[in-house]
């Protein structure tokens, strides 16, 4: 896309040379006779870089600069200054002008000036793009060896790069922001920020302009325009954490961004267009939240292109012993506890425990107990009570009866081989029919994937 430059003079000849020598290079240029009218023309539009006049009648170029340095900081300007005001140019650079250039103008400093600062802005703007992701992401590493994070592994692996709006449930505390931010990080968007929203931690009159951002003076406090998430996260991926808790109205301006990836910012009358994946994520049944009238059927049918369930821990309390030495591991290297080890039949009972907290009740337990205990070697007998005499995992092998499914409730199992097969299906035609390449690319054995593709009934040629 082309860079835009706005020019504010108000001699109509200045505006025309600039104009004609920035339009040979590729800029597309708009421009303003008075400050004023620049400061109208940014509210709707926003240019890449400002061209602005020091003498101008009305509010001048000094004044203008500080309301622009004020709402729109990240915008580089550049002044333009005539026969002897040098003195208020070099007065604009500690304003934060970006440069300046004098009358009469020379094509040769107006070009590479221009060069300069859309550079200068784009550096800008990436920098803080790296900010916000190193602000937001930690390390995605989800630890398991059973059967069922295995073959969640491989859920990740194939939904990842797709652009697929993911919806992730499961109780408290099962791992479903590690795994957004392993599907995030395992797609073609990883390059770019992951940004997450706390729909429950926002307060519900600010939720709004948290997510599509705010005009200054779009309501009482919003004294400089902002950015929202979903504007930060353009190119990356949006996570949006506990959605089941967003409110109806903002609801359907999420429904109206999934449909054209635009919307406008609070108070703002300007349609922003972003390109956006988002993951949401909930504890909630929003099944139910549906029945209930708190949460709008078609927005959920439409997050949910592909849904992912997270299972509780004690559906695969096999991964207990190896996920506690995964966090004894990593606690140590961040808080320098000493070494510390679990008997077998500690263990056992670890294993037995129901988690109710799921995984992040078995890291703060891990933490404890690297606190509290002085010996290197738990056993049985030194575990808590809240364990030891806690709610316990029935037989073994329930997970093993498949449980009839209520009426109603999601059908993952259904959804993601449909969705499996629609993946399989067009990626199959993208590699020519070749079934070798195409295990190759989804990391299958030939002979899985072929059985895979016969039970779905797609044609092998
Ligand atoms: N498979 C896993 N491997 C390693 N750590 C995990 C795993 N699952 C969860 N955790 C850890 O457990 C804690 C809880 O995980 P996370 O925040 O992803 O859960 P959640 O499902 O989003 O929880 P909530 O519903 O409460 O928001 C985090 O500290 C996370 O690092
Ligand atoms: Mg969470």
């Amino acid at each position: 896309m082309n860079k835009s430059i706005l020019i504010v003079d108000d001699e109509g000849g200045i505006r025309y040379s600039l104009r004609g020598i920035l339009e040979d290079e590729g800029f597309e240029v708009s421009e303003a006779e008075t400050g004023e009218l620049a400061l109208s023309h940014l509210a709707d539009e926003k240019p890449d870089l400002v061209f602005l006049d020091i003498w101008l009648p009305g509010m001048d170029g000094l004044e203008v600069l500080d309301r622009i340095k004020k709402e729109w900081d990240w915008l580089p300007v550049v002044m333009i200054s005539g026969h002897g005001n040098i003195e208020t140019a070099v007065s604009a650079i500690k304003k934060g002008a970006f440069d300046f250039i004098e009358k009469p103008l020379s094509l040769e400093k107006v070009v590479i000036t221009a060069e300069k600062a859309v550079e200068f802005s784009r550096l800008q703007s990436e920098n803080k793009a790296l900010r916000t992701r190193i602000e937001t992401e930690q390390p995605a590493r989800l630890t398991g060896n059973s059967s069922s994070i295995d073959s969640m592994r491989e859920v990740i692996g194939q939904v990842a790069p797709t652009d697929a709006w993911v919806l992730i449930t499961g109780e408290n505390g099962t791992g479903k922001e590690i795994v957004a931010r392993s599907i995030h990080s395992l797609s073609s968007r990883s390059e770019n920020p992951l940004v997450a929203v706390n729909c429950a931690a926002i307060p519900e009159e600010l939720i709004e302009s948290e997510l599509f951002g705010h005009e200054k003076g779009a309501f009482t406090g919003a004294e400089k325009a902002q950015e929202g998430k979903f504007e930060l996260a353009d190119r990356g991926t949006l996570f949006l954490d506990e959605i089941g808790d967003m409110s109806l109205k903002t609801q359907a301006k999420i429904l109206r961004i999934l449909q054209e990836q635009c919307f406008e910012r609070v108070g703002g009358r300007k349609t922003i267009s972003v390109n956006v994946r988002v993951i949401a994520a909930t504890n909630k049944d929003l099944f139910k939240e549906i029945k209930k009238g708190s949460f709008r059927e078609d927005l959920y049918y439409r997050l949910k292109v592909f849904p992912l369930e997270v299972p509780p821990l004690r559906d695969r309390s096999e991964d207990i012993p190896l996920l506690i030495s995964e966090f004894i591991t990593r606690l140590n290297k961040q808080h320098g506890f000493k070494p510390l080890t679990f008997t077998d039949s500690a263990l056992k009972v670890l294993t037995r425990y129901s988690w109710p907290g799921n995984v992040r009740e078995l890291k703060n337990f891990v933490e404890r107990m690297l606190i509290l205990f002085s010996g290197k070697e738990v056993g049985p007998d030194k575990l808590p009570p809240e364990i030891t005499d806690g709610p316990q995992v029935e037989a073994k092998n329930q997970e093993q009866i498949p449980l009839p499914l209520p009426e109603g409730e999601l059908d993952f199992k259904k959804a993601r081989a449909e969705f499996e097969a629609q993946f399989l299906e067009t990626k199959l035609k993208e590699y020519k029919g070749s079934v070798s390449k195409l295990a190759e690319a989804v990391g299958l054995e030939r002979s899985s994937l072929y059985r895979k593709l016969k039970a779905y009934e797609i044609q092998v040629d």
